[in-house]
């Protein structure tokens, strides 16, 4: 990120805003690509980070395959933006939202949704395939990989016909939860040997598995490391698609990495990441000094996100370019930046925060200032919330 091209680009705006370095996110749409690519998968990114028609296009432009959605508003604006092909990574359960994704399916050239019980399928539309989500170790959905899988996905092919089951699907969120390179590489190898052995299992059971959903932008990683600038993290997915795509011709390997389009300080603290990397960045007003090594800004967790996973990181978010000063603590509209030393800073600066968590952040803020050759434009954070954009709970 340049951060002075973002100032420059919110200098005519009230702080707090969330602002994007468009040159630097498409870097990283691009690097992406490459890799998945070059690991001979296909990209299907989790577009929950940016909810934003705009970028959605741009993935697509860039050879995305597809987009991974969390919730129906997402996908039906992807849709509206043009994205024929959607996977809802997040089982579809009451009526309200069955009636939404039939309407979706209608109107896709192609839907699958997630689910982890035959419950979750009653009502999906004949026309939506089904992935099945087993737990590599994140502990959240997803059955027990392995033989505790097999019945499950029998009493699924049941439901549904085995021309709906289109493979299995993993999230190794607990990577999150890594301490080292080491503890990111042996996330990505519970994701490996999950799939792996609950492949195995179904395909001597006869069920053919087409499709293999994994991925996370920590054990992916942005950047090949046979190209110098990547740290070694993603090596365990890599050697997961590669032992998979060798053995299992004909199974198509789909990356769902989301957050390595903005990227954050818990994606520099995972090694995913260089702080380079991160595109969005929160411009803030320093409005108090009341110590030499304090200074408050003017973004609290209204604008910057409160929720940290990974162990090592401290404070909620990083100054770019004063590497001496962390948001150590914060209430709804202040944050309160600790320094090494003397802060530098004086009433009336604006600084540029790199958050902990893109994601969340982005959910906070209504647009999203795209700074692009040295002009900014407003774009709206169109996906958040529930419900559908027509129904006037969405705006
Ligand atoms: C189901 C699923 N897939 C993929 C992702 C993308 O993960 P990341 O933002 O770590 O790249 C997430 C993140 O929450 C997820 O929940």
């Amino acid at each position: 990120m340049r951060p002075e091209a973002l100032l420059a680009a919110a200098e005519p705006f009230t702080t707090p805003v969330a602002a994007v370095d468009v040159a630097t996110m498409d870097a990283n749409l691009f690097a992406m690509q490459q890799r998945v690519a070059a690991l001979g998968w296909r990209l299907r990114p989790h577009a929950k980070t940016h909810k934003s028609s705009f970028v959605a296009r741009r993935q697509i432009a860039q050879g995305a395959h597809g987009l991974t959605a969390a919730t129906l508003r997402e996908a039906e604006l992807f849709a509206d933006a043009g994205v024929d092909d959607i996977l809802l990574a997040h089982p579809p359960v009451g009526a309200a939202k069955l009636r939404r994704v039939a309407d979706l399916a209608a109107r896709l050239r192609r839907l699958a949704v997630s689910v982890d019980s035959v419950e979750a399928v009653a009502g999906v539309p004949a026309n939506v395939e089904i992935l099945w989500e087993v737990d590599s170790g994140h502990h959240r959905l997803g059955s027990v990989a392995g033989r505790t899988t097999v019945p499950a996905v029998h009493r699924l092919v049941e439901a549904v016909g085995i021309e709906r089951f289109r493979g299995l699907l993993t999230f190794p969120g607990h990577v999150y939860a890594a301490r080292d390179p080491a503890g990111v590489a042996s996330a990505a190898e519970h994701e490996r040997a999950a799939l792996r052995a609950t492949v195995d299992l179904l395909r001597a059971e006869g069920i053919p598995v087409r499709e293999l959903s994994l991925g996370s932008t920590p054990t992916i990683g942005l950047r090949d490391p046979a190209a110098g600038a990547a740290p070694e993290v993603g090596d365990g997915s890599a050697a997961a698609a590669r032992t998979a795509t060798a053995s299992d011709a004909g199974i198509v390997i789909e990356a769902r990495p989301g957050s390595y389009v903005y990227g954050d300080v818990q994606q520099v603290a995972l090694g995913a990441m260089s702080q380079d990397d991160c595109a969005l960045g929160v411009v803030a007003t320093v409005v108090a000094t009341p110590a030499v090594d304090r200074a408050v800004i003017d973004a609290g967790s209204k604008a910057l996100a409160a929720d940290v996973s990974v162990p090592t990181v401290q404070g909620y978010g990083r100054v770019a370019g004063r590497e001496n000063l962390l948001v150590q603590r914060m209430s709804e509209e202040h944050g309160v930046l600790i320094a090494q030393g003397s802060s530098g800073l004086t009433v009336g600066d604006r600084v540029v925060v790199i958050p902990v968590h893109c994601c969340t952040t982005v959910n906070l803020h209504p647009a999203v200032l795209m700074v692009e050759g040295g002009a900014g434009w407003w774009d709206p954070v169109a996906a958040r919330g529930w419900q559908a954009a027509t129904s006037g709970g969405g705006a």
